[in-house]
C-alpha cells in the first residue's frame, strides 16, 4: 500500500520515494518482499502514481512491479480491494502479504513468519501486532477472555479502556485470497473516519477461529508520518547495515558517524574510518582502509586500496593498492590501475591512471591517459578545454612531467619522454625527448645588493 498522499512530509515528493539509507522508502518493502520469496509485487499506488512508477520501473525494469491504481484513497480496505483486479488470477488459496510503502524497517524474515503463521491459521489470516515505545495512536487488538483475536479498533472509534489496550496493529498482514476476495466486499464506511478498514478483516477472522498476531519489536514495524520519523528510521537503517557489515568482518572506527547505503558491499578486513559517507553503487574490496571524512559516490574501490583523510569521489574505479588523498578530488570515469597514487589537491576526470603512475601533489589532470609509472610533477594541468571542446592528452608509459607544466590538448608525450619543469607543452614530444619552453636563465652577479643600496638611499632622500 503506497497510495497515500503522505501530507505530514510537507513535500511534492511522493513519500514513498523519500529516501532511507539511500533507497526509496517503498524499495525497502519490495526488497524484504522479494527477500521472503514473494512471486508476484503488486504496489498500490494513487498520489504520483506516475513519477512512483517510473522509479520503480527505473530500479527494477519496466513492469516488474506490477501497479495498481487506488485512485481515491478511501481507506487501507479500499487499497487493497483496487489491488484484487491485477490478482484474479490467482487461486484462492494463494497467500497474500499486505505491507505499508512506508515502513522500511520491516525484516524478511518477520514476512516469512506472517506467512507460515497464515498457513498454519484456519482462520486464514495472521497479523503483526506491536508494543510501541511510547504512546501511539495505533489500532488495538481486541482479545475475548480466552485471548482469542475478536477485532481490532482504530484509534479514533477507540473507547478509553480500549485506547489502553497495549498490543497494537502494526499494519503487516498474511491473508487467504479467498478470505481476502469474501472479506473485502463485506466492509463498510460506518467509523470515525468513514473510510473502509482493512482492520476489520479481523473481526471476519473471529468468526473463524480468530487470526493469529505476531508480536514485533516497535523499531522493526514503525513508520514514517514525518520527516523526524524519516531521520529516525534512517538512523535505525543505517545502524542496522553498519552492525551487519561488522558482524560479516568490516571494520567501522565510529559506527555512529558513519553513513552507508543499503546494497553496498565492503570485504572483510576493511577498515571505515569516521565520517566516512558511502553512496549509492560504491563497492569496496577486502582489507581497503577508508580514512576519515571520505565521501564515495558509485565508486568501485579494489582489495587494498587507501584512501587518506577527506578523498572525494564519484563514478571511478579505483584498483588493487592504489594510494589516494589526502583532500584528492576523483571526478566521473577516472580509472586508476594497480598500484598507481594520486596526492593531495589533485583534481581527475576522465583520467585512466595506469599501473604505477603516480601524481603525487597539485594538478587537474581531465581528459587523459597517463601510462604505466609515468611521474606527473607537482602543478602538472591538462589544459583540456578551449572554450569549445574538451581534447584529449595522452602520456604514454615512463614519461616524467616536469612540476608546473601545463600539457595543451590534444598533445601526446611520448613513452619515457621528459617534459622539463615549467613547460607549455603544445606539441607532441616524441619518445625519449626532453620537450622544453621556458626562456633560459640569466644570473645577473652583484644585482640584489645593489637593487637594495639604491631602494636605502631612495627611502632616506624621501625623509
Ligand atoms: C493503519 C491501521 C492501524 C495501524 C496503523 C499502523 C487501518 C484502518 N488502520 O492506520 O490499525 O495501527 O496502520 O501504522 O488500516 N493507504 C493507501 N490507500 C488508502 C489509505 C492508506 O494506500 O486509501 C496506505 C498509506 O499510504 C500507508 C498505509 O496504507 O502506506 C497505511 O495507511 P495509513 O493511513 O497510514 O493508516 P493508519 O491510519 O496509520
Ligand atoms: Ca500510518
Amino acid at each position: 500500500m503506497a497510495a497515500g498522499l503522505g501530507t505530514r512530509m510537507k513535500s511534492d515528493k511522493a513519500k514513498v520515494l523519500h529516501e532511507i539509507a539511500g533507497r526509496p522508502m517503498i524499495a525497502w518493502a519490495i526488497e524484504a518482499a522479494r527477500g521472503a520469496g514473494a512471486g508476484r509485487i503488486v504496489a498500490i499506488l494513487g498520489h504520483q502514481l506516475d513519477t512512483v512508477k517510473a522509479a520503480l520501473d527505473g530500479r527494477y525494469g519496466a513492469g516488474t512491479i506490477e501497479v495498481a491504481l487506488q485512485a481515491e484513497q478511501k481507506g487501507t480496505g479500499h487499497a487493497v480491494a483496487s489491488a484484487l483486479p491485477a490478482l484474479e488470477d490467482e487461486p484462492d488459496d494463494r497467500i497474500v502479504v499486505i505491507l505499508s510503502g512506508d515502513a522500511p524497517l520491516l525484516r524478511s524474515e518477520r514476512i516469512a513468519e506472517l506467512t507460515d503463521a497464515c498457513a498454519a491459521n484456519p482462520s486464514g489470516l495472521a497479523l503483526l501486532s506491536t508494543v510501541p515505545d511510547r504512546p501511539m495512536p495505533y489500532g488495538r487488538l481486541v482479545r475475548d477472555a480466552s485471548g482469542t483475536l475478536q477485532r481490532i479498533v482504530e484509534w479514533p472509534d477507540a473507547t478509553p479502556e480500549e485506547r489502553a489496550i497495549p498490543d497494537t496493529n502494526a499494519g503487516f498482514y498474511a491473508v487467504r485470497l479467498g478470505h481476502l476476495r469474501a472479506d473485502l466486499s463485506t466492509l463498510r464506511a460506518d467509523n470515525a473516519k468513514g473510510e473502509l478498514y482493512l482492520t476489520d478483516l479481523v473481526a471476519r477472522a473471529a468468526a473463524r477461529g480468530g487470526a493469529t498476531a505476531i508480536d514485533a519489536p516497535f523499531e522493526e514495524v514503525s513508520g514514517i508520518n514525518d520527516r523526524v520519523d524519516l531521520a529516525a528510521v534512517d538512523a535505525a537503517a543505517r545502524r542496522r547495515i553498519h552492525e551487519e557489515l561488522m558482524r560479516a568482518g568490516v571494520t567501522f572506527a565510529a559506527p555512529g558517524n558513519t553513513y552507508v547505503d543499503a546494497d553496498i558491499p565492503i570485504g572483510r578486513d576493511a577498515w571505515i574510518g569516521p565520517g566516512v559517507v558511502l553512496r549509492g553503487k560504491t563497492a569496496i574490496g577486502e582489507r581497503a582502509r577508508i580514512d576519515a571524512g571520505c565521501v564515495l559516490t558509485d565508486v568501485a574501490v579494489a582489495p587494498d586500496v587507501h584512501l587518506k583523510p577527506y578523498t572525494v569521489a564519484s563514478e571511478s574505479v579505483i584498483g588493487p593498492r592504489c594510494e589516494v588523498g589526502p583532500f584528492t578530488h576523483l571526478r566521473p570515469k577516472t580509472q586508476l590501475d594497480e598500484d598507481a597514487r594520486v596526492g593531495n589537491f589533485v583534481e581527475t576526470k576522465k583520467a585512466h591512471v595506469m599501473a604505477g603512475a603516480k601524481a603525487s601533489h597539485l594538478s587537474y589532470l581531465g581528459d587523459v591517459s597517463i601510462g604505466a609509472k609515468a611521474n606527473i610533477g607537482a602543478g602538472t594541468i591538462t589544459c583540456n578545454y578551449d572554450g569549445f571542446g574538451k581534447h584529449h592528452t595522452t602520456i604514454e608509459a615512463g614519461a616524467f612531467i616536469g612540476s608546473d607544466s601545463q600539457l595543451v590538448a590534444p598533445v601526446t608525450v611520448g613513452r619515457d619522454a621528459y617534459v622539463g619543469s615549467g613547460t607549455t607543452v603544445t606539441k607532441d614530444v616524441p619518445r625519449g625527448a626532453l620537450a622544453l619552453s621556458r626562456v633560459k636563465q640569466v644570473n645577473v652577479e652583484g644585482w640584489a645588493d645593489r637593487y637594495r643600496e639604491a631602494q636605502s638611499r631612495r627611502k632616506k632622500d624621501d625623509h
